[in-house]
């Protein structure tokens, strides 16, 4: 079973941009946590990778579509998006330097994560940016 499963009703926004790139974001976890569990070092670091450059990219789209829109909650949500970002760039830099691995407790992390901030935090801005 994939870590990541798409469910309309949990994760959906009524944004069809910002769902779009909610699955790819999925897809990349589950392709990361493959990785993890068969235990693939070089595979893990280019997954991960592949991950925290499409998370940035996200985020990026989001904080620009809430700018546009003159969004209120833009600097609440733009502060939850660069925690992440730093603890994603933390485990980055620390796998790259040999200094930590990527376990599945860092997937739980990250699954935990976006269980929260999608159906919590992203839905919120749904009824100003979709329509
Ligand atoms: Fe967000
Ligand atoms: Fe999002």
């Amino acid at each position: 079973m994939s870590l990541m499963e798409w469910a309309d009703d949990r994760y959906g926004t009524n944004v069809d941009l910002c769902d779009n790139q909610h699955k790819e974001l999925f897809s990349r976890v589950n392709a990361l946590n493959d990785a993890v569990i068969n235990r693939d070092r070089s595979d893990i670091g280019n997954r991960l990778d592949n991950l925290v450059d499409f998370v940035v990219k996200h985020f990026e789209t989001e904080e620009r579509l809430m700018e546009e829109r003159g969004y209120s909650g833009l600097d609440h949500h733009r502060q939850e998006h660069d925690l992440l970002v730093r603890t994603c760039t933390d485990i980055q830099d620390k796998f790259h330097a040999g200094e930590m691995d990527v376990e599945e407790i860092t997937m739980t992390h990250i699954k935990n994560w976006l269980d929260h901030h999608i159906p919590v935090i992203d839905k919120l801005y749904g009824p100003t940016l979709s329509n």
